[in-house]
């Protein structure tokens, strides 16, 4: 009975430190010394979190993807799709650890289901970086000029093996393949076949001083 009852306070004391991680909110996440976004979202599947400002005035989005639980050997991309749901025509953020031993990011139009080609997409990105750090954590930073007169797109996100700079495909099981959803970047609105989305989860870290 004893020891039930001091394991029963383990849990509570190990529940309480995870609901006060969670209860957290976007503004209060701070990225880099620089940027804070006022909104995020926890993507349904693959541990990955989107954060972003909007910017009427400019119909600009400041966007920060964060996909937690990274290697040094797979790649990481998040992207809009204009026209379609899929992959095939979508307009992608991608970053790796590339065989220098340095996170790497492009942008990739994807065309095809074979290879992740770099390109400019259909619409302008500004300030595209990305970092893995020390916690696994790979985050791809860019300013898009969102294409004129709609704030609500449909999304995807990936993840996939790395072999030297070579950026395999992704595999197949259902986190991969139920990774689509809308976002409205003016409402903070996301859909998702994979469940239910949205909500926001906070963690401060010092990116400064955790770059690899
Ligand atoms: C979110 O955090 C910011 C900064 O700490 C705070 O000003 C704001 O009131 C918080 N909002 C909510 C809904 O808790
Ligand atoms: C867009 O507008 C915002 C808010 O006025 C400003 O902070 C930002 O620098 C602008 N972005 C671009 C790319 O012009
Ligand atoms: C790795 O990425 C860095 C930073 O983008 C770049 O300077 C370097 O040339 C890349 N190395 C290779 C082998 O592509
Ligand atoms: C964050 O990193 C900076 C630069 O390395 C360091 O001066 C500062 O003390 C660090 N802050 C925390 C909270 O770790």
């Amino acid at each position: 009975m004893g020891s039930f009852l001091k394991t029963f306070a383990f849990s509570c004391v190990l529940v309480s430190v995870f609901a006060s991680s969670y209860a957290q909110n976007c503004s209060s996440t701070s990225f880099n010394s620089n940027i804070i976004y006022s909104t995020c979202v926890t993507l349904p599947v693959q541990n990955s979190f989107l954060h972003w400002n909007y910017h009427q005035s400019n119909h600009t989005a400041d966007i920060a993807f964060r996909h937690t639980g990274v290697t040094a050997s797979q790649w990481v991309a998040w992207a809009l799709n204009l026209n379609a749901r899929g992959m095939l025509g979508s307009q992608a953020l991608v970053a790796y650890t590339n065989s220098s031993g340095l996170v790497e990011a492009f942008t990739a139009p994807v065309t095809n289901y074979n290879a992740l080609q770099r390109g400019t997409l259909s619409f302008n990105v500004r300030g595209l970086t990305a970092e893995r750090l020390s916690n696994s954590d790979m985050n791809i930073y860019a300013t898009l000029e969102l294409p004129t007169g709609r704030t609500s797109f449909n999304h995807l996100w990936q993840i996939g093996p790395v072999s030297g700079d070579t950026l395999n495909a992704h595999p197949q099981n259902s986190a991969n393949t139920n990774s689509v959803g809308t976002v409205d970047f003016s409402t903070a609105q996301t859909t998702s076949t994979g469940g239910s989305s949205g909500g926001s989860r906070q963690r401060r870290r010092n990116v400064s001083s955790s770059h690899l």
